[in-house]
């Protein structure tokens, strides 16, 4: 029987061999760096066990697996430009550590990466691999589309924003585990329903996200804390704090909201007030134990090996509990 830290451990082992390191140094020298400073491996691991549902063999993913993980380090690369966030797994970022430019073509280098890798598929099901993937590289964008846009608005529905954390973040997990169960030969209806229990995992990380940028700790967490709050980042504890605050606590919001020139740490302190009196937290973690729910009703659909679904039920468990 194989676990999910054993799968982790090999997807581990696996990015260890690869050297990302090359001429021109300035252009890869990034992809190394952020490439080595660890990361909870979540993509790719997915990947493997994704495959190994319905095939022992799930080395065959591997290449898959680097494809996933490579293409979302590269979108944290230009996400923390969009973003202007200085640090990512206790470290500063590349267009901090570097510049933007070097943030951008590392990053577009890195996209390139991720097809390299998964050209190595195996021919069978190459091109639904590649399909699949290429469909949810361009919904991340999307995704990211949304976020940047919310930012300047004040209207935001909660299933707007939940369209758009499903685009940016849950559909790459989702698609992760697809893949690994088209290279394990899955069939079209498993497959779809371990999409389904990624979607709704990704949907509760995010959650999960969105809250450990306001109660995280920074050390556990690895980015700064607050970045959300700074943005105005139409998360779902600001859409429903502005959902349900009232006179002059609304008012308060609103002002903090559209302020132009503040003090980070007094902006950051004054909303996580506010949405600490209106209870935002409860809702968002009531909201997560929804989709996890979701999640394992997806999970039981699927016919593979019930080792490993065990496995992910419990791997489910900890992402929603999760600190970092
Ligand atoms: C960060 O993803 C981006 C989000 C979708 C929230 P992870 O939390 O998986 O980041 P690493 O790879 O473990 O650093
Ligand atoms: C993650 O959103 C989405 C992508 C990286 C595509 P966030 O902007 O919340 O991710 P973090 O918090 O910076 O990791
Ligand atoms: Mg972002
Ligand atoms: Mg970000
Ligand atoms: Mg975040």
């Amino acid at each position: 029987m194989t676990t999910i830290a054993e799968l982790q451990k090999v997807v581990e082992i696996a990015l260890n061999k690869e050297n990302f390191v090359t001429e021109p140094e300035a252009l890869y020298q990034p992809i190394e760096y952020v490439m080595s400073l660890g990361g909870k491996r979540i993509r790719p691991t997915m990947c493997l066990a994704g495959c190994y549902l319905f095939d022992d063999n799930f080395e065959n993913a591997l290449s898959a697996g680097l494809a996933v993980e490579v293409f979302h380090n590269f979108t944290l690369l230009h996400d923390d430009v969009m973003d202007n966030a200085e640090v990512r797994r206790n470290q500063p970022t590349v267009h901090i550590k570097w510049d933007e430019n070097t943030a951008i073509l590392s990053g577009d280098a890195m996209l390139i990466k991720a097809y390299q890798y998964l050209s190595k598929v195996d021919e069978s099901v190459l091109k639904s691999v590649l399909d699949l993937f290429s469909q949810t590289a361009i919904e991340v964008c999307e995704g990211q589309q949304y976020d940047m846009e919310f930012e300047s608005r004040t209207n935001v529905t909660v299933d707007e924003y939940l369209n758009m954390i499903r685009l940016k973040t849950a559909v790459l997990l989702a698609g992760s585990l697809k893949a690994g169960a088209i290279i394990g030969k899955a069939n079209e209806k498993d497959a779809t329903h371990l999409y389904e229990f990624g979607e709704n995992i990704g949907l509760a990380f995010q959650l999960q996200d969105d809250f450990l940028d306001v109660y995280g700790d920074e050390k556990t967490f690895g980015k700064a804390i607050g970045g959300d709050i700074v943005a105005n980042k139409k998360t779902f504890l600001l859409i429903n704090a502005l959902e349900r605050a009232s006179g002059s606590l609304m008012e308060e919001l609103q002002e903090w909201v559209n302020i132009k020139s503040f003090n980070r740490d007094e902006k950051i302190e004054a909303v996580r007030n506010i949405y600490n009196q209106i209870g935002v937290d409860e809702i968002a973690r009531k909201k997560m134990n929804d989709y996890f729910e979701k999640a394992l009703t997806s999970l039981e659909k699927v016919n593979g090996k019930e080792s490993m679904k065990e496995e992910l039920r419990e791997f489910a468990v900890k992402l929603i509990k999760r600190s970092r």
